[in-house]
């Protein structure tokens, strides 16, 4: 066992549900096992000026106060990725200001740019555990604050749905995820939305269009009140035929060297209404059904909303509150038994899995299998419907517990 006696605590990069259970989890392990365990406030940018800093200790009462079912870390971010510094005595400097604080590890919640600076610490040196962290739910093993978002997303897509149906408008759900569609997917899905877009898929904006008119045609028929709604929810990396994603920010990149994805809600919005103004079956079915007033209401109306920073503040869901102590927990005991560079994959019983984090940091997308699953169900993901052919297999030794 090493002799640790002291351990810092960072979460870094976007924030989201689960992040203080990080916390409560390591300094309750630690105080399990006489450790102190420090808040390194801001993410890598209190890391890089820890010298200047001082730090809080999660002792009994301290973590008291904070509550794990709250979103959002007591510990603070920062878009702040410590390769992109240019000071060539950085690991110098964080070593000096970790050792002016006696602290003998770090754990460190994060994504994949927060564990790309994981792998470099710890190959400068620096024992550290990577507890995966993120909304995007990106990574290859489960990430804290995915449940949380998939929950969050599925919630205001339901409540946006009375608006929907009240005026009888479309709704496109914009919702983050950057590059990956995981969370737009299950969160789509948990709502009972009519088409998922997700960077995944190439959107062919012709079917998506064909499958809107059905559906929303369809719905108005069969109700006694002439109401209907569409609901799209979109990941904001959402690309077009050729591949291309769109975006209406012009800031150029993020800190961590990412373009910032915003707009494609709106973009959506006028692919359908282009399709739509050049559809002369409108005006028929609105007229049949008593909507239509020339000049005023030829058109049902789209209607975006981005959900934005919603869907990873307020709260945290009852898993992601128990992963999230796990991979604090887990942390600490790894680094207590002289394990380091690793990321917390769970805890099973009395096993603690662990994989490199190198290998943890590698980008996961969604499958097109299970995209193919749920066309099967109806949900149009923009393309062609393909042809879904399952495969039978029992399940011998352990079973997958979490998508
Ligand atoms: O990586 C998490 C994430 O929420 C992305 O889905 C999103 O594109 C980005 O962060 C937003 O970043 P910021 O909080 O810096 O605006």
């Amino acid at each position: 066992m090493a002799k640790i006696k002291k351990l810092g605590v960072i979460t870094s990069g976007g924030d989201c549900g689960g992040l203080n259970a990080v916390i409560t989890g390591a300094a309750s392990m630690g105080l399990r096992h006489n450790i102190e365990v420090a808040i390194i406030p801001n993410g890598y940018a209190g890391l890089y000026n820890l010298h200047n800093l001082d730090l809080v200790i999660m002792d009994g009462a301290r973590v008291d106060k904070i509550h794990s079912g709250v979103a959002g870390s007591e510990a603070g971010h920062s878009r702040v990725k410590i390769s992109k510094i240019k000071d060539e005595q950085k690991y110098e400097r964080i070593k000096s200001g970790l050792k002016k604080h006696n602290i003998d590890g770090l754990i460190i919640a994060g994504g994949d740019d927060t564990g790309s600076v994981v792998v470099d610490l710890y190959n400068n040196g620096i024992p550290c555990i990577h507890v995966p962290k993120t909304m995007d739910l990106d990574l290859q093993t489960y990430s804290v604050g995915g449940d949380s978002t998939i929950n969050r997303i599925a919630r205001f897509t339901d409540e946006l749905r009375t608006t929907g149906l009240t005026h009888n408008r479309a709704l496109v759900i914009e919702v983050f995820g950057r590059y990956a569609g995981h969370t737009a997917f299950r969160g789509g899905i948990g709502a009972d939305a009519d088409a998922i877009l997700i960077p995944e898929v190439n959107v062919d904006y012709e079917i998506l269009y064909q499958h809107f008119k059905k559906t929303y045609i369809n719905r108005l028929l069969h109700s006694d009140v002439k109401g209907s709604t569409y609901i799209i929810v979109a990941a904001e990396g959402v690309k077009n035929k050729d591949g291309k994603y769109f975006t209406d920010d012009t800031s150029g990149v993020d800190s961590f060297g990412h373009q910032r994805l915003s707009g494609v809600g709106q973009y959506i919005r006028k692919q359908l209404e282009h399709y739509m103004k050049q559809d002369s079956d409108w005006k028929e079915v609105l007229q049949k059904e008593g909507i239509y007033v020339e000049n005023i209401y030829t058109f049902p109306e789209i209607r975006e909303v981005a959900l934005g920073h919603l869907v990873r503040a307020g709260g945290t869901s009852a898993y992601d509150v128990a992963f999230g102590k796990q991979g604090g927990g887990a942390a600490v005991l790894l680094l207590l038994n002289d394990v380091a560079g690793v990321t917390v994959v769970g805890v099973e019983g009395n096993e603690i899995a662990y994989i490199p984090t190198a290998e943890a940091i590698k980008q996961r997308y969604v499958d097109l299998e299970e995209v193919s699953f749920y066309e099967q169900l109806g949900i149009c993901f923009g393309r062609d419907i393909n042809t879904y052919k399952p495969e039978f297999k029992q399940h011998i030794g352990k079973i997958h517990r979490y998508m």
